[in-house]
């Protein structure tokens, strides 16, 4: 069923769903249905329910995305600056910048992931409890072919325990189990179900499985060694890649729930002590946002910063190379790094 009447949204609302869904593209979409289910109204239940969405918008599968173009394809160009066509992959290295000292000295540590699901499913959003399990099954026959370097264990979220959940959160590799964002969109039915972490030997490497994507594949290290992790990442996708068929569009490159992760799906972050333009966060918002960065807290997406530390990362993923979106982070990162030295009392 399509909704019975056009949402209406509070001033102090500022998604892309509400700058984007006119009455009339609203009214174009109703009656829309994808083979699993999909109608205009799931599409937007989290920015309807939920105001302070910054983009408002879950896919339910691959059709979501054709279906519903009207809509999703003037957001994808509002956020990513481009609705595709996107590139082939890149992960090459070679060409990747040199981080400056004074970036490097300032980094506590990186991270780059991406999300990935799995070809012949729908997202997380429409998929029925059944498929869910049948997707980790299939991830976790995947993880037992890695890599002896990146080998490690699986560690389903039913069977761990809430100290070692906590404690694997707080050190920032675990998703939280809480996200009314998530909540909204359908993305947290039958929790924890289905749901869990691959953790490598040394955690640098890991796998989260059926939370917002059903992949999330993961590198992460102490300090500002941004190619070191990048490579790791290209390591574990690679070796995935060839026991899993992952969900793809000639268009919109690899697919995910949320629109702001399509393309490349790869978000990159450092976290960066920046003293000297903490003094005025919204400041250092506006200038990351210029040189195509986003700024979040010390605790990842709707989170604060603490100590002048800050995740800085790539916001575009779409139309762009995983080996372009990095060399603009690194670039990114070093304008920043000098922009705050500049800005650190003597
Ligand atoms: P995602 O990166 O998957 O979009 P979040 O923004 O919620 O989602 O981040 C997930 C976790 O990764 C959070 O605990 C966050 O603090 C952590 N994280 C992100 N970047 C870094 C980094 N460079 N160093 C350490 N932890 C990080
Ligand atoms: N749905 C949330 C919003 O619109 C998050 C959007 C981007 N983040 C994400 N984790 N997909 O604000």
């Amino acid at each position: 069923m399509g909704n019975s009447k056009f949402p209406s949204f509070t001033d102090g609302c500022a998604s892309l769903l509400k700058k984007h869904l006119t009455k009339e593209i609203w009214e174009e979409l109703q009656g829309r249905r994808t083979a699993s289910g999909f109608t205009i109204s799931d599409l937007i239940r989290s920015g309807v329910e939920q105001e302070d969405s910054s983009i408002g918008m879950y896919a339910g599968d691959a059709e979501s995305y054709d279906l519903f173009a009207p809509l999703l394809d003037p957001v994808l160009l509002d956020y990513h600056g481009s609705s595709g066509p996107h590139p082939a992959p890149d992960f090459s290295l070679d060409a990747l910048p040199e981080l400056s000292r004074e970036a490097q000295e300032n980094i506590l540590s990186t991270r780059v992931r991406v999300g990935r699901n799995l070809a012949g499913y729908p997202l997380g959003p429409a998929i029925s409890s059944a498929e869910r399990r049948e997707v980790e099954t299939r991830i976790k026959e995947a993880l037992a072919h890695l890599p002896d370097a990146i080998q490690g264990a699986y560690h389903s979220l039913s069977e761990m325990n809430q100290t070692r959940r906590q404690d694997l959160v707080a050190r920032h590799l675990l998703f939280k189990s809480e996200d009314r964002f998530l909540t909204s969109a359908g993305l947290m039915r039958d929790w924890p179900d289905a749901r869990g972490i691959f953790l490598s030997r040394d955690e640098a490497f890991s796998v989260w499985v059926n939370e917002e994507d059903q992949l999330r594949i993961i590198a992460m290290k102490k300090g500002g060694d941004v190619t070191a992790v990048f490579r790791l990442l290209t390591e574990g996708v690679s070796a995935l890649s060839r026991h899993l068929d992952f969900l793809t569009d000639p268009r919109l490159g690899f697919l995910t729930s949320c629109p702001t992760n399509l393309g490349t799906a790869m978000r990159a972050s450092v976290h960066m002590r920046l003293t000297g333009l903490a003094t005025d966060e919204a400041a250092l918002k506006v200038n990351a946002e210029a040189l195509g960065l986003q700024v979040r807290g010390i605790h990842g997406e709707h989170s604060q910063s603490k100590g002048g530390v800050f995740d800085i990362s790539n916001r575009m993923r779409l139309g762009v190379t995983e080996a372009e979106a990095i060399t603009h982070l690194m670039r990114g990162i070093n304008h920043l790094a000098r922009m705050d030295a500049e800005a650190a009392p003597l």
